[in-house]
């Protein structure tokens, strides 16, 4: 996912930068984040109230249903055309009469243009030379962040702080507004379960709570208090719906999901994202259940607009109308623009098809004009939501002045330094912690191909901004004399000779750094991998150094968990770095020194292997449950042999769903309820409260020597329910600071809906039911507490 790069961009000069970037960090984070606590609604799991009012504002309405009148059907359709002006590719792109076809009003949308001049050149020709002067929303993919790059959003889902998600999308919205982009394609919500999957890298991983409060604090940050606010810029949910479920985790894959799992797991972050009140859905790729996600009525229609009253508009995927016809659900462009227009796709992005043939197929009547007017609604909703009438051009002089800003690299920073998981942290003097390093080490290597710059490892490209190696930030610290640096090997090539060469160098240092993983290429879109180990010689790379006997602390970025056992077994410490954005470097060195503790807790389950995929923790229960056994021994129990499990491999993850560790340690005493019984008909009667069902609450103590965070993870687990219930699912969590010795009492406030899940009926509701809570360092340990909820 590479970020977009401007024309214009002011840059800096980086080492005065960085020096002054330290000295102010701290003011500037604060600041941040007053704004966001002033400015913004406070966090809560309760996203539908803070619905904004700018979707359903009656003044908007009759400012539509005013503008609706005057337009022919012509200018309608062109509000439902949309094209990508800055790339020429694709179908429908790559023309070039974007200026003339603007000028007779058929095209509401662009996207890809991110030169602020070119973006008020086409809305010049929109307000001044069309008839009714309907300006252009202009979009763009603003993923993790626009210029200033913040971890990508599996790094960011690992903070589990849906503060880091906001502060970062509301710093990606003040740099992308000021550049004249004013909708993102951005959260996406896609629940992944499956590395294999490339685009686990652009979502909040697996679970489908922690999902939705990251959801929501996207278009929270995207959307401001107010959508009109200049700095504000409409959020797109996406990829509606169940993209994430591809088979065999290949990209664009089909689907196949039953109604039941879908509610249950893949559409609460889409909900939580429209209660948030996000502008806008994007329509999927992906055949759900035989049906094209980008011509399916039953969620597009019934569930999206009749079910949670989305009032915004909904955009297909890039040519998803187009690829109806090879999908085989159309055979013309007529049929794909018919059955993608009348499932609920209001835009069509960049196929051309309803540009070609909408107008004919409502003269036809095989289309009604009434629906035309009702696409037509959405798109204008938003537009006027966002005051494009009022204030449809960017200033161009502005618009660098507020990129790359001090404040908003620090901001990068910090969400960097808590999306950082400590695996493993057992390389030092007699399996002691290696990690915090002190100042004592004299000399440390940092080997492998991700040592200078993650994100581009081949050198960052002019325009993105200050950027500072992970060797230049420790050598600030220990003497820039004192660090070496040397890539050993490619990600996916490498010699004898590279190898050798950083052998040779670990030999010289105190300490070593080992840099290893993919490409962030190598993740995204169209990068699934059916191998998840180190490319190419890094494994080699990692034995020769480990060869040596020097101190070694892995440090893994990838875009999705690695199946690396052998180098987790070789190598006691070991950091999830995912790809930490633009202060990857200074947020990895405050790490390694103990400046800040990592608090990183994995948002997907870690798998051991490939064979193991899809693994994720809330899978629902056997009539067989699984153990974790010796696998050396053979298979010859027959009680342990015919239970759902592998014979060559663990059912367990290396590590799992929830997991992460840090400097201190924290010890957990039993969890405890309020009560022993609930009422599945009071709980039903309060569902869509607030009201507090009951406590749970546990003893949290911090027993190491020194202050850290513990994230606090509350999950439930239902015995007597009609559907089969998950083995565990997480239904709350609280971050905590303990200094050494000290003891917390945490206590969950549970609502009614914490108990409730999708029926045999379809109905989401809570039934009578045996129950279990666990609070617990992660979703695979802790003791439970036991209630029933009675009729
Ligand atoms: C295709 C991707 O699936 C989608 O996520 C993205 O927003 C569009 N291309 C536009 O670039």
């Amino acid at each position: 996912m590479p970020l977009p790069v401007a024309s214009a961009v002011q840059r800096r000069g980086r080492h005065s930068f960085q020096n002054n970037a330290v000295a102010v960090r701290s003011t500037l984070v604060l600041a941040v984040f007053l704004a966001l606590v002033i400015l913004l609604p406070l966090h809560t799991t309760n996203a539908a109230q803070q619905k904004p009012a700018a979707l359903s504002d009656p003044a908007i309405d009759a400012r539509i249903e005013s503008l609706l009148q005057k337009m022919t059907a012509e200018e309608k359709v062109g509000q439902l055309v949309q094209y990508s002006a800055g790339q020429p590719t694709g179908p429908g792109t790559g023309r070039s009469d974007y200026e003339d076809m603007i000028a007779r009003g058929q095209i509401g949308s662009l996207f890809n243009v991110v030169d602020p001049h070119q973006i008020n050149t086409y809305q010049h020709i929109a307000m001044e030379k069309t008839r009714l002067h309907i300006p252009i929303l202009f979009g763009l993919d603003v993923i993790h962040g626009f210029k200033t790059e913040f971890p990508i959003p599996l790094g960011m889902a690992s903070t589990w702080d849906p503060g880091m998600v906001e502060l970062a999308s509301r710093v990606a919205a003040k740099e992308a507004s000021a550049d004249g982009i004013r909708w993102t394609f951005s959260p996406m919500v896609d629940i992944a379960r499956d590395a294999r999957w490339g685009r686990m890298a652009e979502g909040a991983g697996e679970d489908p709570f922690l999902g939705s409060l990251m959801a929501a604090a996207y278009v929270r940050g995207y959307q401001g208090i107010r959508l009109d606010a200049p700095d504000s810029i409409a959020a797109c949910a996406k990829h509606y719906v169940g993209y994430g479920a591809a088979e065999g985790g290949r990209d664009y894959n089909t689907t196949e999901i039953s109604e039941h799992t879908l509610r249950e797991f893949y559409l609460p972050p889409f909900h939580s994202a429209v209660n948030a009140g996000v502008a806008s859905v994007m329509s999927a790729f992906n055949s759900l259940n035989g049906t094209p996600s980008s011509a399916n009525p039953f969620t597009l229609k019934k569930v999206l607009r009749d079910e949670w009253g989305f009032r915004g508009l909904v955009v297909s995927d890039w040519n998803s109308i187009g690829e109806l016809i090879p999908q085989g659900i159309a055979a013309s462009s007529g049929d794909a623009a018919r059955k993608a227009f009348l499932a609920g796709v209001d835009m069509d992005m960049v196929s051309n098809f309803y540009h070609d043939n909408l107008q004919a197929l409502i003269k036809s009547g095989q289309v009604s004009a009434a629906q035309l007017d009702e696409d037509v609604r959405h798109v204008l909703r938003v537009k006027f939501a966002l005051g494009l009438f009022e204030r449809p051009y960017v200033n161009e002089a502005a618009a660098p002045k507020a990129l790359y800003l001090p404040e908003s690299i620090a901001a990068a920073q910090t969400v960097a330094e808590k999306s950082l998981v400590l695996l493993k942290n057992a390389g030092g003097p007699g399996g002691k912690a290696l990690l915090p390093l002190t100042n004592e080490i004299r000399k440390i290597a940092v080997i492998g191909p991700l040592g200078l710059d993650p994100s581009y490892p081949d050198g960052a490209p002019e325009g993105s901004g200050p950027r500072e190696s992970l060797a230049s930030a420790i050598g600030k610290r220990i003497g820039s004399e004192n660090i070496t640096y040397f890539k050993g090997v490619g990600i996916l090539d490498g010699t004898d000779q590279g190898i050798a060469e950083a052998v040779s160098g670990a030999q010289g240092a105190d300490l070593v750094l080992l840099t290893l993983g993919e490409s962030s290429d190598m993740s995204g879109e169209a990068a699934s991998r059916a191998h998840m180990g180190l490319p190419g010689r890094q494994q080699e790379l990692l034995e020769a150094v480990v060869r040596t006997g020097k101190p070694v602390v892995l440090i893994l970025f990838s875009g999705r968990p690695l199946t690396v056992p052998s180098a987790i077994e070789q190598v006691p410490t070991v950091v999830a770095a995912w790809f930490p954005g633009i202060a990857s470097g200074p947020a990895l060195a405050r790490m390694l020194f103990g400046d800040v503790s990592p608090s990183g807790r994995l948002a997907v389950s870690w798998p051991r292997s490939v064979g193991q995929e899809p693994l994720y923790y809330n899978a629902l229960n056997t009539g067989r449950p699984p153990e974790d056994i010796d696998l050396t021994k053979p298979a010859t129990d027959i009680t342990s042999r015919y239970v759902s499990r592998y014979i060559d491999e663990q059912n367990s993850p290396q590590f799992p769903f929830g997991y992460g560790l840090t400097y201190t340690t924290f010890t957990y005493g039993s969890p405890s309820v309020s009560t022993n019984h609930l009422s599945a008909g009071s709980l039903n009667k309060a569902l869509a409260t607030n009201l507090t069902a009951m406590i749970a609450e546990a003893d949290v103590t911090n027993s190491g020597q020194r202050a850290g965070e513990e994230t606090v993870q509350l999950y439930v687990g239902l015995q007597g329910t009609s559907t089969t219930p998950p083995v565990r699912a997480l239904k709350g969590f609280q971050r905590i600071s303990l200094g050494p010795g000290e003891t917390k009492h945490v206590r969950f406030e549970m609502r009614p809906e914490a108990f409730a899940s999708w029926t045999a009926q379809n109905q989401f509701a809570v039934e009578p039911a045996k129950v279990r809570i666990w609070i617990s360092p992660d979703s695979a340990h802790g003791a439970a507490a036991d209630l029933e909820i009675l009729p």
